[in-house]
């Protein structure tokens, strides 16, 4: 198995990059070959809505996200780790996900060439917010759940959690376990 990890937050070392490595943790625990991406170190623009790919497959933008879908497509599953930032996702990883748009022909239907990869793929999502109520980061479920049941791939949940300070998070056992089970889960067939 291989899980690959999204890191959506530019905070390296913050709270979504520690329950990330959680997740990873877990993963690995359960035998899988783990990888993981920040995007913030990668250079990744946002669609163009060229509609190039709806007839490629493939990106007319020539940028890391063309690796990072080669990536995507060996995976066996992908977490993606992001905080909260104005009541949605984070620039760095709103840029990813809508260059997800090369995996669709102009139907809104996954390419014939990606179906047997990435059906029933699993994808899995951890959330930080500053807020005290962790539903805060509901549009970022809405977003990344309704993506997966779109695409026709494998939900296999979220994981919330609030801190604000960087690493704050490190002090919270229960939710570091919930992520920690969250990578099991990926890598467990
Ligand atoms: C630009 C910016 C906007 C933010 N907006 C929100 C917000 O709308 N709601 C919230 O609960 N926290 C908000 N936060 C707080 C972060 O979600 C919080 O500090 C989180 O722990 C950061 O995670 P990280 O350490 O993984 O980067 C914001 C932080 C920044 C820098």
């Amino acid at each position: 198995m291989k899980i690959l990890g999204v890191l959506g937050s530019p905070r390296i070392g913050g709270n979504s990059d520690i329950l990330l490595d959680q997740a990873l943790a877990g993963a690995r625990a359960a035998g899988a070959e783990v990888e993981k991406i920040v995007l913030c170190q990668k250079k990744i623009s946002g669609c163009l809505d060229c509609g190039k790919c709806n007839t490629t497959g493939v990106c007319a933008i020539k940028d890391d996200m063309i690796d990072i879908q080669k990536t995507i497509l060996e995976a066996d599953a992908v977490i993606h780790s992001v905080p909260v930032y104005f009541w949605a996702m984070t620039s760095q990883m709103k840029a990813y996900l809508d260059r997800w748009c090369a995996f669709f022909d102009g139907e809104w239907s996954m390419h014939k060439a990606y179906r047997p990869k990435m059906k029933g793929k699993k994808i899995g999502l951890i959330t930080v917010c500053g807020d005290p109520n962790v539903s805060t980061a509901d549009p970022i479920i809405h977003s990344f759940k309704t993506t997966s049941e779109f695409a026709r791939l494998n939900w296999i949940g979220v994981v919330q959690a609030t801190a604000a300070s960087k690493g704050e998070v490190a002090k919270n056992e229960a939710v570091k376990k919930e992520a920690y089970e969250l990578g099991r889960k990926a890598a467990t067939p």
